[in-house]
């Protein structure tokens, strides 16, 4: 949700800015500017809708000449999409431009403060309040009114501020929403994340909490609040630049699902040493795992179905009791959490807002924290004890593929990591398990390689209205993603249901033609989905079975069969979600709808 690039160096700075801008859309977007420093003013340009319509009012950047200046894509949440909502914001006398991602969530007193002092408020948004506030405190000393503001708001912001007083250099800063800095050869770069800048420089720092950045062309310095330098750490960040394009796919989507045997193999690999897992990362000593009472798995979306599985299989391999929660419901449910507990959290991006939130609950009440997250520095990583990242390369598509498979992938590794620890796996089981996790890269490829028969499926079903899935245990979990991925791209409606669940009240939805997708791979399970199917068959309904290649008599029962490679039980989420992804791609793709930036959706959701 809203994206921000800054730019100062020798260059012009509009055409960088609205490239930059334009790797971040994915994050979601309605709006868009860019404000440009040149002789002495602040040249705003703004404009409601898609970033090509900014293009088109500033011919590519060349109307709004400058080498240093800031952009921005918002996502409305104060205030409708419009030109004047757009950012960046310019302060009464027109010295101050900024641009904001977050939320200021005492803007409302500030703005009435302000409007009694005269200031008047041309949009709706919260970030105008800075604008304005940085012209209140400023006397002639920029670093001085960042910090009176930061002081001043609540709330979560990642912000670029130009000022006409100071021609060689803006400012930035960042508190629990994403920012990060490049550095260039005599060319500085702020951005919400590095594919903004990744053609410029793979060179960063990243940022904590409100440290104050200052950028000019020949050098970058980061500010603590007490005005005091901090040395940072530079980072290479070694994705290459064709991970944030689309190299030749028509979607990011497909081409994030076909990168998904890399990324396994990234995600797996260094941690399997000699035959044994080894996750160097954490710092969870085999104690610390014999005292754990209970394990909550916290996170939303495609995330939290990771935790779906993650129960079940945590469960059943270590006899841990795992609980799992949407970050939305546990960051207010009171959780009743001991120092005992471990909580895992999940995270493509690393900067959900409700997540974040649940991260900081359960650490206020004690808890250990382990992350999955695949950004790395961002504000969930930031805040765990110990951070396992998922090695996917930048996801652009807003729905996740690659990302939900690698941290699948590191639940595993968990797993069996702690179950070895707790003498729950004899070394033969622990060996074959750790042999079919390897397996796993090779498995989902060959899915792939068939992706035809998904398509060919997907052609038969766009026109339907209302799909159901179906599924036992790991099958029900997958059936929650598969249900996801479809009803988010494609905008049919569609239910995940616990097979054995259907008749307790869903099953009337059932009728003549109904698609009900019967996700039945496991072996203990595989006769009761079998039974299900044959109520919903009853019923009128069109099945499409998902099942492993061993099970035959699924043809028996269900319309049309998918057949996935046989691994261990507990891995088969990562191979039967595969075709689901596909055929919610295949489905939308025949509805001509816009696959990698669905409708109200963002990519990262930094609001609450
Ligand atoms: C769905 C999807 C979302 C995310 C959710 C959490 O395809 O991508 O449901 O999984 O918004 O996002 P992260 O993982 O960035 O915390």
């Amino acid at each position: 949700m809203c994206g921000i690039v800054g730019y100062i160096g020798e260059n012009q700075a509009a055409p960088i800015l609205l490239d930059g801008l334009s790797k971040l859309e994915y994050r979601g977007y309605d709006s868009a500017g860019i404000a440009i420093f040149n002789s002495g003013k602040i040249n705003v340009a703004k404009a409601k809708g898609r970033l090509s319509v900014l293009d088109e009012k500033t011919s590519g950047g060349k109307s709004v000449p400058g080498t240093m200046g800031i952009g921005h894509t918002r996502w409305a949440t104060h205030g409708e999409p419009s030109d004047e909502n757009a950012h960046p914001h310019v302060s009464k006398s027109g010295r101050f431009a900024v641009v904001h991602n977050g939320i200021i969530e005492n803007y409302i007193s500030l703005k009435k403060r302000l409007e009694e002092k005269g200031f008047e408020f041309i949009s709706e948004t919260d970030t105008e309040v800075i604008a304005h506030l940085f012209e209140y405190y400023y006397k002639g000393d920029i670093m001085e009114a960042m910090i009176k503001v930061i002081n001043r708001v609540e709330g979560s912001y990642a912000l670029g501020v130009l000022c006409s007083d100071y021609p060689d250099q803006f400012i930035a800063v960042r508190k629990a929403s994403p920012m990060i800095v490049g550095l260039g050869e005599n060319e500085n770069f702020v951005a919400s994340d590095v594919t903004a800048i990744l053609k410029h420089t793979r060179e960063i720092y990243y940022l904590e909490d409100n440290e104050i950045v200052v950028l000019k062309k020949d050098g970058v310095k980061v500010y603590n609040m007490d005005r005091e330098e901090v040395q940072k750490e530079r980072f290479t960040v070694d994705w290459d630049v064709s991970a944030a394009e689309k190299g030749g796919y028509e979607h990011f989507m497909m081409k994030e699902m076909e990168e998904q045997p890399k990324a396994l193999r990234d995600t797996i690999s260094p941690r399997i040493k000699d035959g044994k897992i080894v996750l160097d990362d954490i710092t969870l000593t085999t104690e610390d795992i014999k005292n754990i009472n209970k394990i909550y798995i916290v996170a939303c979306g495609s995330a939290y179905h990771v935790g779906v599985v993650g129960k079940y299989v945590i469960e059943k391999m270590c006899r841990i009791p795992v609980e799992v929660q949407v970050a939305s419901e546990f960051r207010y449910c009171d959780p009743i959490i001991s120092k005992n507990d471990l909580v895992i959290v999940i995270s493509q991006s690393g900067e959900t807002a409700d997540t974040l939130a649940a991260l900081k609950e359960a650490k206020n009440h004690g808890a250990r924290i382990l992350s999955i997250v695949n950004v790395v520095g961002s504000a969930i990583a930031n805040a765990s004890d110990d951070v396992i990242y998922t090695w996917a390369g930048p996801e652009i598509a807003v729905a996740t593929t690659k990302a939900y498979s690698t941290q699948l992938a590191v639940i595993y590794l968990i797993s069996a990591y702690m179950a070895e620890k707790l003498g729950m796996l004899t070394s033969g089981e622990y060996a074959k398990f750790i042999s079919e996790i390897e397996a796993l890269p090779d498995k989902v490829a060959e899915i792939l390689k068939h992706k035809e028969d998904i398509q060919y499926l997907a052609s038969k079903f766009y026109n339907c209205h209302s799909i159901f899935f179906i599924g036992r245990n790991l099958d029900y979990a997958v059936s929650l993603e598969g249900s996801l991925k479809l009803k988010e791209i494609s905008y049919i409606h569609s239910e995940a249901y616990a097979a054995g669940e259907l008749k307790h009240g869903t099953i009337s939805l059932i009728e003549d033609g109904t698609l009900v997708i019967a996700l039945a791979t496991g072996q203990e399970l595989f006769d009761k989905t079998v039974s299900n199917v044959k109520e919903v068959k009853a019923r009128g309904a069109v099945v499409m079975g998902v099942t492993t290649e061993s099970h035959e008599n699924m043809e028996d029962v269900a319309d049309h069969v998918v057949k996935i490679p046989e691994t261990h039980e507990m891995l088969l989420p990562s191979l039967s979600v595969v075709p689901l992804q596909l055929f919610g791609y295949y489905v939308a793709s025949n509805k001509g709808c816009d696959i990698d930036k669905p409708r109200n959706l963002a990519k990262s959701v930094t609001v609450e």
